[in-house]
């Protein structure tokens, strides 16, 4: 029988056939991700032994410009090797007790530490603790999707400063970050499809799998994630479970 259409259909429903639709992407993925991502990890590590040690080597100016040229390309290479390791759902998933709020700051700092970095970032922490049971790398790098996506934003505006507040504190049984930025913002016809894989308005140099991972990452610690945006603002609000 042909699945149900048209306005009848709940929202209900049609989140899991949407739910259904990533669950079939994330498998041909995960195959994929098997096949490659052992054998190009070598070659990758080797290469940027090698440029590390060129650097070293290297006397002209104009050496140094290409050579970290070629380390920005590197670590787009690397970072995208990460990010479908990350989506091997055979990773081994390892929850200890940390604190939110801390670990929200320590990250903030740690950005705002890079180099000609496009936008300012401010956090702001509610009262207290939130100690939530979560595998510390894996929020990074849902973190860090997020972040980096203010900071593509940023960039595609050229030069003009764009700010990212941070907000971490208690609702109910949830510990809330939000990220809003004002960065530009998102089209609202584009807002509901940021979390598809592959789904990217960047162009070549951006997979689309940014928000997709975030999600995934949140999905595992049974937490929510979502974006809301009216240019040029954007807010990604994740709640994760707290601890009893
Ligand atoms: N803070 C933001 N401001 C403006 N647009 C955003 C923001 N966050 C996400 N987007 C939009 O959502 C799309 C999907 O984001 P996502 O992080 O999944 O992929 P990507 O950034 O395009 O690629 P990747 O993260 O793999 O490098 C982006 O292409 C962009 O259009
Ligand atoms: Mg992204």
């Amino acid at each position: 029988m042909a699945p149900p259409t048209g306005p009848h259909l709940s929202p209900f429903r049609r989140q899991s056939r949407q739910e259904k639709l990533y669950q079939a992407k994330l498998e041909s993925l995960e195959l994929f991700v098997r096949v490659i991502a052992h054998d190009l990890n070598g070659p990758l590590t080797g290469l940027n032994l090698t440029l590390q040690a060129c650097k070293k080597l290297a006397k002209t100016a104009a050496m140094h410009k290409l050579l970290d040229t070629m380390d920005h390309d590197l670590s787009s290479a690397t970072r995208l090797l990460e990010e479908l390791k990350s989506l091997n759902k055979r990773e081994i998933f390892r929850p200890q007790p940390l604190d939110i709020s801390s670990e929200i700051a320590k990250l903030a700092e740690q950005v705002s530490a890079t180099p000609r970095l496009p936008i300012t970032i401010e956090v702001s922490a509610g009262a207290g603790r939130l100690p939530v049971a979560g595998d510390l790398s894996r929020l990074r790098r849902a973190w860090q999707n997020i972040i980096r996506n203010v900071i593509d934003a940023a960039e595609a505006r050229g030069g003009e400063k764009v700010k990212l507040n941070i907000f971490t504190r208690r609702t109910g049984n949830f510990a809330r970050i939000q990220f809003a930025d004002n960065a530009g913002g998102i089209a609202r016809s584009r807002v509901s499809r940021v979390f598809e894989p592959f789904f990217t308005t960047r162009g070549e140099k951006n997979r689309g799998l940014g928000l997709f991972i975030a999600r995934k990452i949140v999905g595992e610690h049974a937490g929510k994630i979502r974006v809301v945006s009216k240019k040029p603002f954007t807010r990604v609000t994740i709640d994760l479970p707290l601890m009893p």
